[in-house]
Order: structure tokens, then sequence, then C-alpha cells
């Protein structure tokens, strides 16, 4: 086995053992259950008008994008969505992701530039944290912890703060802080 093989094995044993392995449940179009689970609160996914709209883009555009938003993957449809939810907001512009979790790594990473403090808690959604450590990863701040090694690390862990005035903070002594804390 490879190497790399071997350490993703050490991964996921590490993760059986302090029973937090995942694994995906299929469920089949239209099952009976009420989803208490799932993000379509407004029931938007099944809505008449959503399908017969996106029904009409596939007939029109095809499926899928076909390329990144500034290359080929920018259609007449992304435009007017994002014109009509610029007006709806009051806005001047809108640009859409296609999921929250790409948004979130990019307002974040868009957002704060060096210097920039980032305070963020651990029950944070995946997406704000790891967006939060990769911006901190690219302006080499102090690393955060990148390899689990107990039950409590694979919990998602705070943003490292970002401190302008390195002279007033302290070197952190908790375990789950490898990063100075800020005294201010
Ligand atoms: C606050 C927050 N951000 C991001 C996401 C990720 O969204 P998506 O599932 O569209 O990637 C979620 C999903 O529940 C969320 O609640």
């Amino acid at each position: 086995m490879a190497g790399w093989q071997e350490a993703l094995e050490r991964q996921a044993r590490t993760r059986a053992k302090a029973g937090l392995t995942r694994t995906l449940r299929s469920r089949p179009a239209g099952d009976a259950v009420v989803d208490l689970a799932g993000n379509d609160y407004l029931g938007l996914a099944v809505h008449p008008e959503v399908i017969a709209a996106s029904v009409r883009a596939l007939r029109a555009y095809g499926l899928g994008a076909t390329g990144s938003r500034l290359v080929r993957g920018s259609t007449d449809a992304h435009t007017a969505l994002e014109t009509e939810l610029a007006d709806w907001l009051g806005a001047e512009q809108s640009l859409v992701y296609s999921s929250g979790y790409l948004a979130n790594l990019g307002a974040v990473r868009a957002l704060a530039g060096p210097g920039t403090l980032l305070v963020s808690d651990r029950y944070n959604h995946a997406s704000l944290i790891e967006a939060a450590r990769a911006r901190v990863r690219r302006s080499s701040s102090p690393r955060t912890p990148t390899r689990p090694r107990s039950r409590r690390s694979f919990m998602p862990t705070p943003a490292a703060p970002r401190c302008s005035s390195p002279s007033r903070c302290s070197p952190s002594t908790a375990t789950s802080r490898p990063w100075p804390s800020c005294t201010r």
C-alpha cells in the first residue's frame, strides 16, 4: 500500500475509534418523509415554477455551466438572476455561487486581508472555519492544527485570530489554541 493510502487508512481508523465514521445514505426520489435535516425550508426544490424554469434552462443552455464563470460558464441566466437579486437587495451588484459553502469561502477570502481580525467560534459552519483557516494559511500566520489528535480536535476549531499589534499578544498555553491569544 502506498504511503498516502496508509496515511488515509490511519486517519480512518482514528476516526472510527473516536466513533466519528460517517457514511452516506441515499434517498430515493420522492420519498415520503418529513425532512427535518435538509435546507429546503421553503420547498423550493420541488416547486413547480422552479422545476419548469430549470427545465427551460436545461433545454436552452444544456447541463452544467461547461466552464468557469470567467471563461464560458457565465450565461444570460446568471446575469439576469444576479441583476434581479441586486435590484431586490438594493445593491450595486450581486454574485451567485453554486453553494453556500463556496459563497462563504469566497466571501471570507475576499473580505479578509492581511491584518484582519477573524473571530469565529468552533460551532460555525465548516465553510466559515475552512475559509478562516485558508486565509490564515495564505497570510503565513501561526499554524492551525491540520491533523486530528483526539475526538476533541475533530470538532471544528475556531479560526486563528489575526492581530494587528503582535506586541500586545501573548503566546497561548491552551493546547487547542496553538496560536497566540490577543490580550486586547
Ligand atoms: C451558515 C451556513 N453556511 C453554509 C452552508 C453550506 O451551504 P451549502 O450546503 O449550500 O454548501 C450552510 C448549510 O447548511 C449553512 O447553514
